[in-house]
């Protein structure tokens, strides 16, 4: 992680969870920080963390409020990050929303905001930083998709298609940018991971949501940002983050898609007793 020293990061999702335990570890590593959310509050939580953690200065992180559904404003955000540190060396497309409903229930409406957080407004913010990383020729990339944009499963359609799709993006993307040899970029497909994605996830409405945890076993967030920021510093392009059953469900869907199905309709149904 140590290569990470000095470099400028810009976090999505930085005001809970992974995006802000990001913000911690690359705060002691001495890296400039760009932390983007929605909630200015919770940001302002975070930076004064960061800079009791030590290492970095108030003159090393901008605050930069952001709504991932509000594409209008991002070019002028990038703007803002280049004015303020005259680069962009890393973008961590980490803010997003889950889903929790069934898809006879969900509205479309859900569908819709899910696909403009998590797909499209990941599209946008990459291809407002993407000039500037060609013009450099060098930058990082990297999204923190989930393993359910590799596996599928029931009570989640909304978000395992807006995550299969951040997918197919990135790789085309990888694939598109590959006369820059240094530009990187890095995908990491989290399992379950302690956070509020499931408090916070979408139900049948958009005004709805969960508001609450259920207990399965979860990586702790520290360990599994520990591990992005290593896949970081050494450039791996594919990362597989989680506790081992849901890497074999993962290897499954991969390998034998029918198999995982199957075997997925049977835990459905043993959950839904
Ligand atoms: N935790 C897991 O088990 C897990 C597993 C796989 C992948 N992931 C992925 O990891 C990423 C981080 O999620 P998390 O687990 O840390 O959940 P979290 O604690 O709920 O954090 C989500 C972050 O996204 C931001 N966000 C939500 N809607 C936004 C919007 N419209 N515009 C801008 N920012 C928005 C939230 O900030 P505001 O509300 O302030 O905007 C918050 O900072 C997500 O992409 C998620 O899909 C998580």
């Amino acid at each position: 992680e140590q290569e990470l020293t000095g470099l400028v990061v810009w976090v999505t999702g930085a005001s809970s969870g992974i995006g802000e335990e990001l913000a911690y570890q690359l705060s002691k590593l001495g890296a400039s920080l760009v932390l983007s959310a929605r909630r200015k509050h919770e940001l302002e939580r975070v930076k004064r963390q960061c800079l009791e953690n030590g290492n970095i200065n108030e003159k090393d992180i901008l605050i930069l409020p952001l709504d991932l559904t509000d594409r209008s404003g991002h070019e002028a955000a990038t703007k803002a990050v280049l004015q303020e540190f005259g680069k962009i060396d890393i973008l961590i497309n980490n803010g997003g929303r889950s889903h929790c409903a069934s898809i006879v229930n969900t509205s479309m409406d859900v569908f819709k905001e899910l696909m403009e957080i998590n797909y499209l407004g990941t599209v946008s913010l990459t291809k407002c930083v993407l000039p500037h990383m060609i013009q450099r020729k060098q930058g990082k990339i990297v999204t923190v998709i989930s393993l359910l944009g590799i596996i599928s499963g029931c009570f989640s359609s909304g978000y395992c298609a807006s995550k299969h799709a951040l997918r197919g993006f990135v790789n085309s993307l990888d694939i598109e940018i590959g006369e820059y040899p240094d530009i990187i970029i890095s995908n990491i497909y989290p399992g379950p991971i302690h956070s509020n994605i499931l408090k916070n996830a979408l139900t049948e409405e958009v005004t709805k949501t969960f508001g609450q945890d259920i207990a399965i076993h979860r990586m702790a967030t520290s360990h599994c940002v520990q591990l992005i920021l290593i896949a970081m510093a050494n450039n791996l392009k594919e990362v597989w983050i989680s506790e081992k059953v849901f890497l074999l469900l993962a290897y499954l869907w991969q390998y034998m898609p029918s198999v995982a199905l199957s075997m997925s309709r049977v835990l459905d149904k043993l959950l839904r007793k």
